[in-house]
């Protein structure tokens, strides 16, 4: 028992980040890391999820009863009604699920800069809860983490493929297409040839090759831009303060265009129902755009570089996040006046869609999109790694995992095993499978951070917390609740998933992660994650 929650030292950490030849400069300001949250924010979430959130899944035909939230499933049990199969749609009224997603975040934010301020390295959750909460919770972040970095960055590349085939269908005004089992997953594949029409007009063969009486289909662009990704990853990048404001403004810039020129398509008879589903549709949307608040907490990362923590974190991840909801709402209003949101089914490349109409238009969402979406999985493809190496130089993975290039100083074995997994994943599975497994395992890591907030101020109150989340226990609880509504609204294979998940990373902890830490061996490496800072001021 006392294996499993034994901790790192804090001060160990802290002393070994103080380390001249390890410190960082303290460069970052506010306004830093309110650019940075918003870089590592804005992404499919807004491009290629909005659109699916607001269309819903089958709910009437067809509806699966795997598909359907399990609050829904509940309620109906317990209220001896019929079950409703697969995924109310949120219809216009997914702007109010951009708000509940934000606030939840919110919350799971302050907990985020409380812990990141009291431990100012460059880590994650994972560190935060191996120096606090006790070994086996920080493997259960750091498994769960996988689902958060690696699992997510499926989801993005599958929006990235996407918008590669709209950009080419508009820019070369509908003459060049690829075939369609070249450029989906075999699910995907079979819902837009079940609508037909303007969801296949961007593929030139709309039939599937057969393999053991299966169609198949392999979405190349999404293998394609992840296995670039890796290549630059192992080279080893380190996006400059320049790169990272340059990708900001173009993603902001596209996001505004969205909403000012798209406010003249509207047509408001669009907005009606506005809430097709009611309150069930606006959270099981909730449930879905979560992914697109997904990304703050790398701003706690930075701890180390920033100028005055105490002030700084708090205010970049709370500022990145007001102004993303307010971006996020204002497009989706205008995303569902543009066209009826049951047009957006299955469709991961929305924006496109809207704009199918006037291709120059189509083209500049299109490459913005794109120009977004590629820096957030480069930012998601270098986490991955070092959290894996962080794990392994604690001894709950194999030393293997924790390797260096002799020449690149990059970890260079998780980055090619990370790119491998997300590629050949992202290859066969549907974007709202990654998207829901992804936001499932993130809110839980939020829920687990909240948590460790409510328990280190009772266990540890003496140690200085130059941020306190207000109201403590109130907040961190809202926090917790809200995260777990958000997960009752996510679908019933999607917590049958995440069990299984974190199943399989309890039998590794437990066949090989609690008999080869080094703690076991009372050696505290005090090695944090590493994380290349995303940032570097010159
Ligand atoms: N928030 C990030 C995105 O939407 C993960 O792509």
């Amino acid at each position: 028992m006392r294996a499993l929650f034994r901790t790192k030292s804090p001060e160990l950490l802290m002393r070994e980040a103080e380390a001249p030849e390890r410190r960082l400069k303290r460069s970052l300001s506010a306004l830093d890391l309110t650019c940075l949250g918003i870089g590592a924010i804005i992404g499919a979430g807004i491009f290629a999820l909005a659109g699916t959130a607001a269309a819903g899944e089958a709910v009437h035909a067809g509806g699966s009863i795997t598909k359907t939230p399990v609050i829904n499933f509940l309620i109906a049990v317990a209220q001896h009604t019929p079950i409703v199969f697969g995924r109310p749609a949120a219809g216009p009224a997914v702007a109010l699920s951009f708000v509940v997603a934000a606030v939840a975040c919110g919350f799971a934010a302050l907990c985020y800069s409380e812990l990141a301020a009291m431990i100012p390295v460059s880590g994650s959750a994972y560190t935060y809860s191996y120096a606090t909460l006790g070994e086996i919770i920080a493997w259960v972040i750091g498994w769960d983490l996988i689902l958060e970095y690696a699992v997510g960055n499926m989801a993005v590349a599958k929006g990235w493929s996407d918008y590669f085939v709209k950009l080419l269908y508009s820019l070369s005004h509908g003459s060049v297409k690829l075939p369609l089992w070249l450029v989906t997953d075999p699910t995907t594949a079979a819902t837009k040839l079940s609508q037909g029409g303007e969801a296949t007009q961007y593929y030139s063969h709309l039939v599937l090759p057969q393999i053991f009486g299966h169609a198949m289909a392999l979405d190349v662009p999404a293998i394609a831009i992840v296995a670039g990704v890796t290549a630059l990853l192992i080279y080893g990048v380190r996006e400059s303060a320049t790169a990272n404001t340059t990708i900001v403004l173009i993603k902001v810039a596209v996001v505004v265009f969205v909403i000012a020129f798209g406010a003249f398509m509207v047509h408001p008879t669009n907005w009606q129902p506005f809430a097709p589903s009611g309150f069930g549709g606006v959270m099981s949307g909730a449930a879905i755009v979560f992914f697109a608040f997904i990304g703050f907490d790398a701003v706690s990362t930075t701890a180390e570089e920033t100028r005055n923590p105490q002030r700084d974190l708090p205010i970049g991840m709370i500022a990145s996040l007001i102004i993303c909801t307010i971006l996020y709402v204002l497009m989706s209003i205008v995303l569902t006046g543009i066209k009826k949101y049951t047009v957006y089914l299955g469709d991961s490349a929305a924006v496109a869609t809207a704009f199918a109409s006037k291709p120059w238009a189509q083209a500049l969402v299109s490459a913005g999109a794109l120009a977004g979406l590629s820096s957030v999985l480069l930012v998601f493809q270098l986490g991955q790694p070092r959290i894996f190496m962080a794990m392994a130089r604690d001894g709950l993975l194999p030393r293997y995992f924790a390797r260096i290039h002799p020449r690149f100083r990059t970890p260079h074995i998780t980055t090619i095993w990370t790119g491998i997994a997300v590629g050949g994943v992202a290859m066969l599975t549907d974007i709202g499978s990654l998207a829901d497994l992804t936001n499932i395992g993130t809110l839980f890591a939020f829920i687990l951070v909240c948590c460790g907030v409510i328990v280190l101020r009772r266990k540890d109150p003496a140690r200085p917390r130059p941020f306190r989340v207000p109201m403590v226990p109130l907040f961190p609880l809202f926090g917790v609740l809200l995260c777990f509504a958000l997960m009752l609204s996510l679908p019933i294979e999607t917590w049958l998933r995440f069990f299984i998940w974190l199943m399989l990373g309890l039998l590794i902890y437990f066949f090989y992660g609690i008999r080869h830490s080094r703690l076991t061996e009372g050696i505290d490496t005090g090695d944090t994650e590493d994380i290349i800072p995303p940032i570097v001021k010159p």
